[in-house]
């Protein structure tokens, strides 16, 4: 008799397991913490909590989920619309930005096509492309920074996706604006481009590719509110693109993906700017205060923009474990082929204090 992995498609049995941040309770149930005093670091999420119009929505749309969805978020890509000038057709709303880069490879990848993307990237990417049985290929990243000229050197005529993110994720390296734009300018008419932004509320100048949109380039942009909105629990991210691309990911998106009190918040949060600039403001001053007790204490980190710093920390696999005894949770890098490394999210000052403090005792 087969056995279940005997069944399984072929593509499953090598896809990488996600690891993702451990849960505050978890850890306070394993190690016998108070799950109030346990502070979580692990995810890049939002440590000012959610966008207060953003759960007021929430709030409010729960009285409504017996009724489904609205599967076509109209409100939601009418708002993007005016937010992007640009035509609410020229958006697919996902659960999360995982989703819609998960479509994006259903409905483009088969297997003998090639994606590019980087050795230290998200690891979504990779998960996305090995399910469909396309190959990833990964530009190394010296000194973990992206080197764009050898992403223009690795496509060929198989290549069908790029990823890029700026800032990346896991490293927190930001790519120059006009760098990114000629990358994009750079590839072939059989390549998608796709500009991953899940952090750019965080920077003061991000490279805008409507432009390239709009003239019928091949380049799409996914964007979150899972961070600078910080509505990560509710799953709501979104692909800009042209309409063409996005009317092929809706045939292949589930009907109500995107779930009822989840649209009504982003609708909401998209109009709050007032909390997405002391999100930015709070983050700034977060990662001078990492950056500056990282030094202090003698660690090397990647400089960046986004809400975490990636630091290299001896023993770092020991420490991710003695860190979640003492109440902190924070992310080891070991499955991106970064053995020795942390990545600390930016807390609120008195967490990252805390955190400091921790890794000071150690
Ligand atoms: C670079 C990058 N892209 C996309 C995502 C996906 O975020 P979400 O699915 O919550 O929108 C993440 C999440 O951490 C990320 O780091």
């Amino acid at each position: 008799m087969p056995s279940y992995t005997e069944l399984a498609n072929q593509p499953v049995l090598s896809q990488p397991i996600y690891e993702a941040g451990r849960p505050i309770e978890v850890v306070a149930r394993e190690f016998g913490l108070d799950p109030t005093q346990v502070i979580k670091l692990a995810s890049n999420e939002n440590p000012l909590g959610p966008s207060p119009l953003g759960l007021e929505a929430a709030r409010r749309a729960l009285d409504s989920v017996h009724l489904y969805p609205d599967g076509g978020c109209t409100f939601l890509r009418e708002k993007l619309a005016q937010h992007w000038q640009m035509q609410p057709n020229q958006f697919v709303i996902g659960n999360g930005s995982n989703e819609v880069m998960i479509l994006l490879a259903q409905t483009f990848l088969r297997p003998g096509d090639e994606v590019v993307f980087g050795s230290q990237a998200f690891v979504v990417y990779k998960l996305a492309t090995l399910m469909q049985g396309a190959t990833p290929v990964e530009v190394p990243m010296p000194n973990f920074r992206h080197d764009l000229p050898a992403f223009k050197a690795a496509i060929t005529p198989r290549t069908k996706i790029v990823f890029l993110a700026s800032p990346n994720n896991p490293t927190g390296g930001t790519d120059e604006p006009e760098a990114i734009l000629d990358l994009a300018r750079s590839l072939p008419e059989h390549v998608i481009f796709c500009l991953d932004e899940a952090y750019a509320e965080y920077l003061d100048a991000s490279a805008d590719l409507r432009p390239l949109i709009l003239s019928g380039r091949k380049v799409v942009i996914t964007r979150t509110f899972s961070k600078a909105y910080g509505l990560a629990g509710l799953r709501v991210g979104y692909l800009m693109g042209s309409a063409e691309v996005c009317g092929l990911l809706n045939r292949v998106r589930q009907p109500f993906n995107v779930n009822l009190p989840a649209l009504a918040a982003a609708e909401a949060a998209l109009q709050d700017r007032e909390f997405v600039q002391k999100t930015k403001l709070v983050n700034a001053q977060g990662i001078v205060q990492l950056g500056q007790g990282l030094k202090q204490l003698g660690f090397h980190f990647i400089e960046g923009e986004a809400n975490f710093l990636a630091a290299q920390i001896p023993q770092a696999e020991e420490v991710f474990l003695r860190l979640q005894k003492v109440g902190v949770i924070v992310r080891p890098l070991k499955s991106y082929g970064m053995t020795g490394w942390l990545r600390l999210t930016v807390g609120t000052p008195e967490q990252n204090q805390r955190l400091l403090k921790e890794l000071a005792k150690l």
